[in-house]
């Protein structure tokens, strides 16, 4: 599957952009992002890297820890997810289902016996994103401009880290339960609004294993590694593309960034050229499950609309052609 069918493909909902820092996941993100609002999907693109820079990729400020508009379009919207911000409400939906002296009592038990704190702040948040938006019917396709691969690691281990965090917060309640039932009457009952409490936490749990099913899909959802030619980077693109295996993310389409052009005339410009050759003749031998597509290094940067939509043109294999 070519990056084009992967972009205009009707079903697929979630792209993520992914690779170590710098290679250009902000811009393919951003170009791919074009390229489905241009499609007609309704598109969303969503940095969940805390150094963030698709405000700068699309000379936009989209840092307002909102949906914005991007100018332009009708069907294309941004934003930088704002980890403080969104934890804070991540925690309030957690601890709206810990209120009350059972909580209290589970918080501290859960402590001692797993030895198990919530899962936290920048990959919690752009997985309650992902949870919020796998919901949400007002986008055909949201699109993840990830964090370098640590971060992005530990979000996608995060749906069986929560999961199982909180499906030990409900075992422990229903063990409290019967414990704490005489101890309710003195702290005036509460007992329904607990319930709900509790419920939501489930819900939550349920929905945790519905993004589970999606993440996995690959009708659904597919992650673009991102890579420059250099040895670095090759071994990082080896852990990431590991770990998107073990924990069964669709990952069929790879981008080869900043390949310099030949240039006889110039030495520095023939060794680094010769270095990037070597490398991709490496990456081409050791991805040849992958499809690969060679981006060249343009003369300037990369931003505003006009630049990912001349990266666009290239990442679905227009480049060579007259339309
Ligand atoms: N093929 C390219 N040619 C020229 N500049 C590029 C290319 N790809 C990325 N860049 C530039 O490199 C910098 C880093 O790219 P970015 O997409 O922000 O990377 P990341 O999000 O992986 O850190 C930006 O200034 C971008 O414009
Ligand atoms: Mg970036």
């Amino acid at each position: 599957m070519t990056l084009r069918d992967v972009v205009y493909k009707d079903s697929l909902k979630f792209i993520l952009s992914g690779g170590k820092g710098g290679v250009g996941k902000t811009s393919c993100a951003g170009a791919m992002a074009v390229l489905s609002a241009r499609h007609g999907f309704r598109t969303l693109v969503l940095s969940t890297d805390p150094a963030h820079s698709l405000s700068d990729s699309f000379d936009q400020d989209l840092s307002g820890g909102e949906v914005i508009p991007i100018k332009g379009f009708d069907n294309l919207w941004g934003m930088e997810i704002n980890a403080e911000k969104g934890m804070q409400e991540f925690q309030n939906i957690v601890g709206d289902g810990m209120a009350g002296p059972e909580a209290q009592m589970a918080a501290n038990l859960m402590g001692d016996m797993t030895g198990m704190s919530p899962p936290g702040s920048d990959e919690a948040m752009a997985f309650g994103k992902i949870l919020e938006f796998i919901e949400d019917s007002s986008y055909d396709r949201v699109i993840f401009d990830t964090a370098p691969t640590g971060h992005t690691l530990k979000l996608l281990e995060l749906p069986d880290l929560l999961d199982s965090w909180l499906g030990k917060m409900l075992t422990l309640r229903q063990r409290l339960s019967s414990m704490l039932g005489g101890l309710r009457g003195l702290f005036g009952g509460g007992q329904e609004q607990e319930d709900d409490s509790w419920k939501m936490i489930q819900q939550t749990k349920d929905k945790i294993r519905q993004a589970r099913i999606e993440l996995s899909d690959p009708d659904t959802t597919q992650f673009v590694v991102v890579m420059i030619p250099e040895a670095m980077a090759v071994f990082e693109t080896q852990r990431l593309l590991a770990s998107l295996n073990t924990w069964h993310i669709p990952a069929n389409n790879m981008v080869v960034n900043q390949l310099v052009p030949p240039n006889p005339t110039c030495q520095f410009c023939t060794k680094r050229y010769e270095m990037q050759q070597a490398n991709l003749n490496d990456i081409r031998d050791l991805y040849s499950d992958l499809d690969l597509t060679e981006v060249p290094l343009f003369d300037g940067e990369i931003r505003g609309i006009e630049g990912l939509t001349r990266l666009g043109e290239i990442l679905i294999g227009n480049n060579h052609t007259e339309d």
